[in-house]
């Protein structure tokens, strides 16, 4: 087992009709105005933002609004909201939403103080300071940035999509409801089913052997999420696989299942393949939803890859699918990983994510462009557990249509 540092400073908040605790859990904290920030507006319909309001109200705490943040957010309404917090004097900032919102929300918490442009801190340019804290009521168990200390923003202008980590943007508070995510639709309860998966697998496939309590954790994980997410799929309102699938989320991606696996105990665990080549894909596509891209991308990549650690694939068939090879040739072997990869992709179809990407309308002939912010973003070869030069990454795309 590596050695790892492993923080989860956030208060987390879970239950049924939990959202109305809100008010006073940022009074709790100390704030008097808050930034509120939603998204295209589900959380109008579904009326969860004048619960989350009138809970403000009756614990006495003021608010400004900025909704809008569109999936796969835009640097162009965290600059808004930076320049909005500073004007209110905001102390907080609250997200009522998903990965989108809160990612939104983290940007402009560590933005507000800073007096250059926030895409600084994207292109490495600026180093992350002071932040406003941040609470959140999540509404979509998928990205995990409710508990991560990871922000991703797109750059329309610049076709970029990047990333920036940090502890001290995790949020301070996240309230967790399972029955405000009976409004999903499927297609985005399924993505974000894929996205936790993927979560736990990019960690469970770093270079590392095995770790047994981490290992057992993951597999276990996965197998609660696909179990839940078959049920839901049949019966969205089942609470109890809502509030599975809810808190799978959040363990997938608070770096528990990356302890001891990481090369140093300041890294978060993992090569983080896949997201890397998912990411190219929405940046170029916003309209792409990030866990319907890794539907395709994952098992894709695990193709390409799987030879160069064996031991690693195996104990994830196992672990997951409960399949071992039937013997000890490499033959039997191949069967194993590669109905275990198989059966991880029919899951994915089941719920109604892509096979392919020509499913989700994607061409071959983009690939060229996702390679060109590919190479920016990670230079020449990035991954672990096999290093992906950008032919590679071609390869991989290319296999995926
Ligand atoms: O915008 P609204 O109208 O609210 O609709 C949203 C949005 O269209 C809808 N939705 C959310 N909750 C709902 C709901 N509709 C009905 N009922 C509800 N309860 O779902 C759509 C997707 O929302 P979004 O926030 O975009 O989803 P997700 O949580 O998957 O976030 C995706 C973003 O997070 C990034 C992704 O790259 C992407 O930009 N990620 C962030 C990570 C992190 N910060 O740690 C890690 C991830 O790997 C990921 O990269
Ligand atoms: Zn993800």
């Amino acid at each position: 087992m590596n050695d790892f540092v492993f923080q989860s400073p956030t208060r987390f908040v879970f239950g049924r009709g939990y959202a109305d605790r809100i008010g006073g859990e940022v009074a709790a904290l100390g704030a008097k105005r808050a930034l509120l920030v939603y998204g295209g507006g589900s959380v109008v319909r579904t009326g969860l933002l004048a619960r989350v309001t009138a809970s403000l109200d009756a614990a006495g705490v003021g608010y400004v609004e900025l909704g809008g943040v569109r999936p796969n957010p835009e640097v162009g309404i965290v600059r808004k909201g930076i320049e909005l917090a500073r004007h209110e004097h905001v102390d907080l900032v609250l997200a009522v939403g998903g990965g989108s919102v809160i990612d939104t929300s983290k940007a402009i918490a560590f933005g507000t103080s800073y007096q250059g442009d926030v895409w600084d801190f994207f292109m490495r340019k600026a180093t992350i300071g002071a932040c406003l804290p941040i609470a959140c009521v999540l509404t979509i168990p998928a990205a995990g940035s409710e508990a991560s200390g990871s922000c991703v923003i797109s750059n329309d202008e610049l076709d970029l999509k990047k990333g920036v980590n940090g502890d001290v943007f995790r949020p301070r508070v996240a309230v967790l409801d399972p029955e405000v995510t009976f409004t999903l639709p499927q297609y985005q309860t399924a993505a974000g089913a894929v996205d936790i998966i993927c979560h736990i697998c990019e960690r469970f496939f770093s270079g590392a052997g095995a770790v047994p309590v981490t290992d057992n954790i993951a597999c276990g994980i996965i197998r609660a999420v696909i179990d839940a997410a078959t049920t839901v799929t049949a019966t969205p309102d089942d609470y109890d696989a809502r509030a599975t699938i809810m808190w799978s989320g959040t363990l997938a991606h608070n770096d528990l299942c990356g302890c001891g696996r990481a090369s140093a105990p300041t890294k978060r665990a993992g090569g983080w393949e896949s997201h890397g080549l998912e990411h190219e894909i929405s940046a170029h596509r916003p309209e792409v939803t990030h866990g319907a891209g890794l539907a395709v991308i994952l098992p894709a990549w695990m193709r390409y890859v799987w030879r160069a650690d064996r031991e690693r694939f195996l104990a994830f068939a196992k672990g997951v699918f409960d399949v071992e090879p039937v013997d000890q040739t490499d033959e039997a072997t191949q069967d194993a990983i590669t109905y275990a990869i198989d059966e991880l992709q029919r899951f994915f179809v089941s719920l109604g994510m892509p096979r392919t990407l020509a499913d989700l309308d994607l061409a071959p002939a983009e690939v060229d462009g996702w390679l060109q912010t590919l190479r920016q973003n990670k230079g020449e070869r990035f991954g672990e557990l096999r290093p992906l030069t950008m032919e590679d990454a071609r390869a991989i795309y290319l296999s995926a249509f």
